[in-house]
């Protein structure tokens, strides 16, 4: 029986984890939740799995729920804010810690499940693109596995197994191309959020949604696999797959191709990092070759895209540029869901504050939260 921590569970990716748990509950105890505000949903959860701790982030939602464990007597310990993240990823009995929070406010809470020797079911890649370097050397001093829950890193670690990172000549990492696929960055300019939410292929939250409208989903993930593969960024290629079936594929030095194949469902790789190295019985609909026929791949666009060029020059730069890159779209994205600026605003965002913040300071914890909240306040300032 593994003990879960489950950070995030309200979201996209946690309640798709809540449902993995639901279906093999004689290998999973979720020992604790955690999401920020959603107060209703989190009530559900606790009536159903009743975890022994529980995280409200806003402090508002977090009275709320006290107020609702008291009077139903229930035995549940709500803690607040990142003291109460980092509490439930660092408690003595939990083996795994499932990251499903969103944006680099994982950060912290990761780095301490780790230093507490958990094993990491990694879905909040903001963590890794901003803090990639400390997260996967202290994952190594402390001998835990990071495991990927993002399909395409998942598919990649599924291609790998049985296989070194040494012979790995190529990582072709898919991508649906989102909703504006073929369309010019000038006519996407002004395009409202209520457009860019709309996913042709997955129903996610709303911040990877947005990322995933403006390709900078796919590059969050290229650095993503730069941290998790140890490969360099020349041998990390983006392909545009539309029909979301190849999950992702290694080429091999040999010229071998291994790929992972499935329905566009997260619960596949979520269960993959839960259960590694076993398999378990399918939760998700089998894929059917025949139906889906024929399989397509194209270049990304990246005149009209440059978010993904942007990632890559983030990338290759190294040292802080990941991490302004990773907050100067968290903080525009924030600004675009609330109307306050335009589509085509989050790229010219992000470019600014690359060419305006030193990223040549060492990576450490410190300078990684000094800078997330100095281009913060730059960009709030710009725009509020
Ligand atoms: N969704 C997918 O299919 C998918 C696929 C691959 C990777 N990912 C990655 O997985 C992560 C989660 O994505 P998602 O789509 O599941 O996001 P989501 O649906 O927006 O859920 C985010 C979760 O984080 C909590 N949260 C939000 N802001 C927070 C804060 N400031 N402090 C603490 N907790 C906070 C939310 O709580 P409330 O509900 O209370 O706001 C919710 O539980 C992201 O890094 C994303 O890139 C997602």
């Amino acid at each position: 029986m593994k003990n879960i921590t489950l950070l995030g569970a309200t979201g996209s990716i946690g309640t798709q984890t809540l449902d993995i748990l639901r279906k093999e509950k004689d290998r999973y105890k979720l020992t604790a939740v955690s999401a920020h505000k959603n107060y209703e949903a989190m009530r559900k959860i606790i009536d159903e799995f009743e975890p022994p701790y529980v995280v409200m982030t806003d402090e508002e939602s977090c009275n709320k729920l006290r107020v609702y464990c008291k009077l139903h007597n229930m035995k549940v310990e709500v803690l607040m804010g990142m003291e109460g993240l980092i509490e439930i990823s660092s408690l003595p009995q939990v083996n795994v810690v499932v990251t499903a929070l969103v944006g680099m406010v994982g950060i912290l809470p990761t780095l301490k499940a780790i230093e507490g020797g958990k094993d990491i079911a990694l879905a909040n890649k903001e963590t890794l693109v901003a803090a990639g370097e400390l997260v996967m050397n202290k994952a190594k001093q402390n001998n835990v596995n990071i495991f990927p829950v993002d399909s395409e890193h998942s598919a990649i670690f599924q291609c790998l197994q049985g296989n070194s990172e040494k012979s790995i000549n190529k990582i072709i990492l898919t991508a649906s191309g989102g909703p504006f696929r073929g369309k010019k960055f000038e006519e996407l300019k002004f395009m409202p959020k209520e457009a860019s939410l709309k996913h042709p292929k997955w129903n996610m939250g709303y911040k990877i949604s947005i990322d995933s409208a403006t390709l900078m989903n796919k590059g969050l993930e290229v650095i993503e696999a730069h941290w998790l593969f140890s490969q360099p960024y020349e041998k990390i290629m983006p392909i545009i797959h539309p029909e979301s079936i190849v999950h992702s594929a290694i080429e091999y030095i040999d010229g071998s191709v291994i790929a992972q194949l499935g329905n566009a469902d997260m619960r596949l790789p979520i269960q993959y990092a839960l259960n590694y190295p076993e398999r378990t019985n399918m939760v998700v609909e089998p894929l059917d070759l025949i139906k889906v026929g024929k399989l397509t791949f194209e270049e990304p666009d990246y005149n009209n895209f440059p978010c993904l060029s942007l990632a890559f020059e983030a990338g290759k730069c190294g040292k802080l540029m990941p991490a302004i890159m990773n907050c100067a779209n968290e903080a525009a994205v924030d600004l675009y869901l609330k109307d306050m600026i335009n589509f085509g605003d989050i790229y010219y965002t992000i470019k600014e504050c690359m060419e305006k913040f030193d990223y040549c300071q060492e990576v450490t914890l410190e300078n990684i939260i000094q800078t997330e909240q100095q281009v913060r306040e730059y960009i709030n300032k710009k725009f509020l």
